[in-house]
This record gives structure tokens, C-alpha cells and sequence, in this order.
């Protein structure tokens, strides 16, 4: 088969997909490879859980095509079914259920044996840490613990692919830490696609990232090189001793060329700033001049990746200027 070559997991292709007038998702394409997690970040009604609930079946694509391990989503859906773990935006639990019986309940509807299904169970809760509360009524639940019985509801047929539609939604900081960890510790042995509007999400637990906006792919690329190549120029960390913090900023901010200059931490005597330079300047050089000029020392002169977050502003910002709808 097919799959078996294959080297994406996932495959979307020129997908579209209306709703009567709105164009939720709009000619968009991208491929998850093997044991890859990748973040699917865009703002509000940006054709995310669109786009989630077609891979998973859910309903068809208007346009264009999606498959899952090879299979397509309109040709074969039992076999996509099979192979995708589902986190939907407002998991579907039941509250009067235990979260034991609850995964036995799903692990039935998956196709485990009724032989396989006590170990599968365990292990499951094991993994997702809620082995603790498996005896409880899922109503009495926190909303971390919840989430992590949808994740574990999702991961119980050991599924190849994983498609998490806002999982760390309504969480409280300390839950998402442990979400975040959880599902990167899944990565590898499973595809994941996670969907957020929230970027360090994108940037702790994603090895890429597709951006999406307006219901169009407007950025993919590593988390790690989408940052640095999506500005016109690098900025540069400088690390300074032997003057003030003010001085030595002050003068930073004269050079020609220089857009901003952006304390950072200090550590000991010296003193670490992000200059960002205007594009198609290169600052280095007259940074360095500038510094021993002044007498002070030059510690450390590095380029530094632009946050994810101005990266997704710049682009959403530049999509509404070309009036995209
Ligand atoms: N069943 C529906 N009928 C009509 N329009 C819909 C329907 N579902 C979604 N839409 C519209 O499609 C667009 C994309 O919605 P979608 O839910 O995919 O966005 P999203 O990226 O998941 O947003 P959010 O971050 O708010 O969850 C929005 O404009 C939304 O209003
Ligand atoms: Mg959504």
C-alpha cells in the first residue's frame, strides 16, 4: 500500500471548504512526516477545527483532497478512522461515567478485544496520568484532569496520527505545563497536529508550525527557522561590560541603521540587549566598532531568532492589508 512508502502522515492538498457564503478553509496544503508534531496557529474562525474535522472524517472537504497514513478521507474513511486519535475542541465526555468504564467504553468502540482492552486501559491511564482518578465520575473532574482523559480517550487504539484541537484550552497554567509535557512526550511514537491561537504553545511543544489565517496557509516552516527567516533582518544580541545600562543603550540606539534597542537580562556586570536592525542593514560590524570605541567590553555579539509571536503578527497584519477574505 501506499501508506507504507509514505512519508507524510498527514497530506492536505489545495483543501477547501464552504459553508454556505463563508470560505472557512481556502486552497490550503501541508504535509506532517512521520513522528512529527506540528502546530496549527492561527487567530479565531482561521479554518482550524475546519480543518481537523475533515482529516478526521468528519465531514468532506468542498474542494481538493486530505488523507491520513496514505488513505484519503472521502475514498477511505474507516481506514483514516482507524488510524486518528481525536481531541475535538469540547471533547465529547460523559459525565456520569467512571473515566475507567469511560475508556472501556471507548476502547470498545475502537475495536479493542474485550482480552485486550483491561491492560489497554491501564496503560493509557498510566500514560496520561489519571490512573488515580479512575474511579471517579467524570463530572467531579477538574478541567486538567479532563482534558487528560480526552487524551487519553484519543491515544487508546494507538493511533498513528493525533489531532488536538485546542488542548490546553481553559486550562490554568500549571494544568497546561502538564499537558504540554504530556503531549510531547506522545510525539515520535505518534504524528500529532495540535491546533492554537496561543504561540508559545507553537514555540514549547511543536518541532514546526503551519499558520493559518483567514482560512489560508500564510507561513509553514520549523518553528526554529521560520522565525529567523521571516524578518527582513536578523537581530543581534550584544552583551556588554564596563559602562551603565542607559550608556551603553543610548549609544546602541545612535548607530545608523539601528531600528531598536531591547534590554535584556543582566548578568553580573554586564549587560545584554536585542538591537534590531532596519531591514537590509547589517549592524554588526558598527556594533562592535561602537562598543570598544567606548571603551567597554564586547562579551558576546550573536544573532537571535525574532520571536514567533511578532513573526504571526507581521503575517496575520500583512494578510488584512491585502484584504484577503
Ligand atoms: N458549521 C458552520 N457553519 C457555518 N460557518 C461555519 C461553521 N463552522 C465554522 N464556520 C465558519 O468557518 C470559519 C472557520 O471556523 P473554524 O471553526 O474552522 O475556525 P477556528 O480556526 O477553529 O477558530 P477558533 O480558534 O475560534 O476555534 C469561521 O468563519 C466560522 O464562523
Ligand atoms: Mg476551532
Amino acid at each position: 500500500m501506499a501508506h507504507d512508502k509514505d512519508d507524510y502522515m498527514i497530506k492536505v492538498d489545495a483543501l477547501t471548504k464552504r459553508y454556505d457564503k463563508t470560505v472557512a478553509v481556502n486552497d490550503i496544503s501541508f504535509e506532517v512526516p512521520k513522528g512529527q508534531i506540528v502546530g496549527f496557529l492561527g487567530p479565531n474562525g482561521a479554518g482550524k477545527t475546519t480543518t481537523m474535522r475533515i482529516l478526521t472524517c468528519f465531514m468532506p472537504p468542498t474542494e481538493g483532497s486530505a488523507s491520513v497514513a496514505g488513505f484519503d478521507v472521502l475514498q477511505s474513511p474507516m481506514e483514516v478512522k482507524k488510524r486518528i486519535g481525536y481531541l475535538p475542541e469540547n471533547p465529547p465526555v460523559y459525565p456520569e461515567m467512571e473515566v475507567e468504564e469511560y475508556l472501556s467504553f471507548v476502547g470498545r468502540l475502537k475495536g479493542i478485544s474485550s482480552a485486550d482492552l483491561p491492560a489497554r486501559v491501564s496503560e493509557v491511564a498510566e500514560r496520561c496520568a489519571v490512573a488515580d482518578v479512575r474511579k471517579k465520575l467524570i463530572s467531579k473532574l477538574s478541567k486538567g484532569y479532563r482534558q487528560r482523559v480526552g487524551l487519553a480517550q484519543a491515544i487508546i487504539h494507538n493511533p498513528d496520527v493525533l489531532i488536538l484541537d485546542e488542548p490546553t484550552a481553559g486550562l490554568d497554567p500549571k494544568q497546561i505545563h502538564e499537558t504540554r509535557d504530556l503531549i510531547r512526550s506522545l510525539a515520535g511514537v505518534h504524528t500529532i497536529i495540535l491546533s492554537t491561537h496561543i504561540l508559545p504553545e507553537v514555540e514549547q511543544t511543536c518541532d514546526h508550525v503551519v499558520i493559518i489565517s483567514r482560512g489560508k496557509v500564510v507561513a509553514k516552516d520549523s518553528v526554529q527557522n521560520l522565525t529567523s527567516r521571516l524578518r527582513g533582518q536578523e537581530a543581534v544580541a550584544v552583551e556588554v561590560a564596563g559602562g551603565t545600562a542607559a550608556a551603553i543603550q543610548q549609544r546602541l540606539e545612535q548607530l545608523a541603521g539601528v531600528a531598536r534597542v531591547v534590554p535584556r537580562e543582566n548578568r553580573h556586570e554586564a549587560h545584554t540587549f536585542e538591537v534590531e536592525s532596519l531591514p537590509g542593514q547589517n549592524v554588526r560590524a558598527a556594533l562592535a566598532k561602537t562598543v570598544v570605541e567606548a571603551g567597554w567590553d564586547l562579551h558576546e555579539l550573536r544573532p537571535v531568532a525574532l520571536s514567533l509571536e511578532e513573526v504571526f503578527l507581521e503575517l496575520t497584519a500583512s494578510e488584512q492589508k491585502e484584504g484577503v477574505q
